[in-house]
């Protein structure tokens, strides 16, 4: 809201530390791109005010509340959006986590997605029929609604690896053992490994990705948003392996369960549909333990 009064910046609505510092790099956006804020009292309110907000995702909805407030960019026609992305100080829009989860709420609400360029690969992803606009910058956006250059859809990437999967045909006899990964894979069972040393316990579980059976695309969805939250999309490209988390087996608790006040997927949840991979895990569940075990499993 834009009203007479002090002059200055202000938002409302239990903002965290990263919320509450967007007013910089909004105001600092909207002058690199022109336009100066009215030398009057502008409150930003996030509603629902009583919910706690945290990250540097709300930049880009506030920076544009404020250009519709100005007459850059008409109003309603915002209205048929969510907006997530995070300003810089020269009005060019960052990449955020979290854009497919994103697009695939606000399709489920019928709404379009405003989200950053980096992100709309992995935004398109959410159907076939969402809008999702990616500008790289405020100017763009303001020129899309003006009809001057109008932002075409962004194109569903998808990573591919660029070396190849360790392979279980590099396996010498073993045959019991590769029978028994075979079966995990086909049922998607737990294993657990236990063996002498340089018997081939490691090499076994590392080649079980080999033998998966192709994501499904709900699975791909599904195992893309985990990513997403995380911010491990590179670029906004999906992956379409399978993945395999090999976390050291000297990770904490909450790198291995995820959690904590601001709520990230841990090695767990990261590799969700695919292969975590516990190596020496019989240390860790009993320091000195004479056999070294495995375990791999769950997708
Ligand atoms: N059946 C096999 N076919 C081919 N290479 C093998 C086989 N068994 C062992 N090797 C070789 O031995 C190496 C050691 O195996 P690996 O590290 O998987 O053993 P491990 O059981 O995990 O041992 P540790 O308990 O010490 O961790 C492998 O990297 C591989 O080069
Ligand atoms: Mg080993």
């Amino acid at each position: 809201m834009v009203a007479p009064g002090k002059i200055g910046m202000q938002i409302v609505g239990l903002p965290d530390k990263a919320v509450a510092e967007s007013r910089e790099r909004v105001q600092a956006a909207l002058h690199a791109t022109g336009l100066a804020l009215p030398p009057k009292r502008v409150t930003v309110n996030l509603a629902p005010a009583d919910l706690p907000k945290e990250g540097s995702h709300f930049d880009l909805a506030i920076a544009l509340a404020l250009m519709a407030a100005l007459g850059a960019v008409p109003a309603d026609a915002l209205t048929g959006y969510v907006v997530i992305g995070e300003l810089n100080l020269d009005g060019t829009i960052a990449a955020v986590a979290g854009a497919l989860p994103a697009a695939m709420a606000a399709n489920a609400m019928d709404k379009g997605l405003i989200c950053p360029a980096d992100c709309g690969p992995e935004a398109a992803w959410a159907g076939a029929d969402i809008d999702v606009l990616a500008p790289k910058s405020l100017i763009a956006i303001a020129n899309h609604f003006k009809g001057t250059q109008v932002l075409s859809r962004p194109v569903p990437a998808v990573r591919t690896p660029a070396h190849g999967l360790p392979d279980l045909c590099e396996i010498k006899g073993q045959e019991s053992a590769k029978r028994a990964l075979e079966v995990a894979a086909a049922g998607g069972h737990n294993l657990l490994m236990a063996g002498p040393p340089g018997a081939g316990k490691s090499m076994l579980a590392a080649r079980l990705p080999s033998i998966l059976p192709p994501l499904l695309p709900q699975e791909l969805l599904d195992m893309s948003m985990v990513h997403s939250i995380a911010g491990k999309l590179a670029g906004g490209r999906l992956s379409d392996r399978r993945p395999f988390r090999a976390p050291h087996h000297s990770a904490s608790m909450a790198s291995l369960v995820g959690g904590g006040i601001k709520a990230r997927p841990g090695e767990a949840s990261l590799a969700h549909h695919g292969v975590l991979f516990l190596d020496e895990i019989a240390g860790v569940l009993a320091a000195g333990a004479r056999c070294a075990a495995t375990a791999a499993g769950k997708w």
